[in-house]
């Protein structure tokens, strides 16, 4: 592709570059959910579900309104069950975060009597709270002078400095944040850290960045933008098979509820090993990825008499249990 020529340098022009983000923000941001509000509690909830699921679904799915509407302060979700917990947070994926989320409110609730403290150090101690989410309920909620870096963040600022690093490394993370810091409007670190980010989401985008129309070329150093940011080569998929049981009594089956793992308190089919149904053929074979993980779960439709409980089929939609498994006892129902 051929970019423009930058006629300045970001570093050198950082108050023409803020009003750039300024006044192109102002204009054209978006006006999603999580932005009409500054309660910290909501701009934290978004934060984390964003995490694991895009803008399009957490929006489509009306999850972050229907989770704020069931817990729709600190306080609410301090005392929900596990079994609640896990359900308000079904298909969202990456359950640990929903855990953090209550334990987090705890400790507002204890530590800081109810009220979150305002500043990214400090909200960086409470649990499954990092160095982006503080900076974001920082920012985002309180307006304070906190940088953020997120993935796109990360990609307009590699852009912007033609910094050609691997932005994964220890380094190039330190070197990242250190510009995000330097970059940031402190007197409009909200509007700031969301114009970056909104950037990184349209136009600044990883393939076919739309360099022409881009508010901020007029700063950008590189001349390869697909090239960057570099990154670590990533890790490959470990590819796993499982064997389970669909043990069907009347209008029951056989579930297990997982012990011990990161998936602590949700319903699966009962697993054997390979060996044991060596000698059988499948009912039907399943595909599904889970974080770092291609699954192949072969089915076998029998009264083996596993370990678990008898649930009954009419309680399945009540009971938390993972996407994936959910649609293969649906399917086999
Ligand atoms: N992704 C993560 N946080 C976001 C936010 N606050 N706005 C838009 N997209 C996001």
């Amino acid at each position: 592709m051929i970019k423009p020529l930058a006629s300045r340098h970001p570093l050198s022009s950082l108050d023409e570059l803020r009003e750039k983000f300024h006044r192109w923000f102002s204009q054209e941001g978006k006006d999603l959910p999580w932005r009409k509000t500054t309660d910290p509690w909501a701009v934290l909830v978004s934060e984390i579900m964003l995490q694991q699921t895009t803008v399009a679904a957490v929006i489509a799915n009306r999850r972050f309104e229907k989770f704020l509407r069931e817990y729709p302060e600190v306080k609410t979700i301090t005392t929900a069950d596990e079994a609640q917990l896990l359900k308000s947070w079904e298909g969202l994926g990456y359950y640990h975060r929903v855990r953090n989320l209550q334990e987090a409110a705890k400790m507002i609730l204890e530590k800081y009597h109810g009220v979150f403290p305002e500043s990214a150090t400090e909200l960086e101690t409470l649990p499954g709270i990092g160095k982006y989410t503080a900076g974001a309920v920082s920012s985002f909620a309180f307006n304070q002078a906190a940088p953020i870096v997120d993935a796109n963040i990360a990609r307009v600022i590699a852009r912007l400095l033609n910094f050609a690093d691997e932005i994964d490394s220890n380094l190039g993370q330190k070197t990242i944040w250190n510009l995000a810091e330097q970059l940031l409007d402190t007197h409009k670190p909200r509007l700031f850290n969301s114009a970056i980010m909104e950037l990184g989401q349209t136009y600044c985008s990883p393939k076919n960045p739309d360099c022409f129309n881009c508010p901020v070329a007029d700063f950008c150093q590189t001349q390869k933008p697909e090239e960057l940011p570099k990154k670590k080569p990533r890790k490959l998929f470990k590819k796993i098979e499982e064997h389970a049981i669909l043990n069907r009594r009347n209008d029951k089956i056989l579930l297990i509820q997982e012990d011990g793992s990161r998936r602590k308190g949700f319903w699966r089919l009962p697993l054997v090993s390979a060996e044991k149904v060596a000698h059988l053929e499948a009912d039907s074979t399943h595909r599904y990825t889970i974080t770092h993980h291609k699954v192949t779960l072969f089915l076998y439709e029998l009264n083996l008499d596993e370990e678990g409980e008898w649930i009954a089929l009419s309680s399945l939609a009540s009971l938390p249990i993972a996407s994936p498994i959910r649609r293969i006892i649906e399917g086999a129902i």
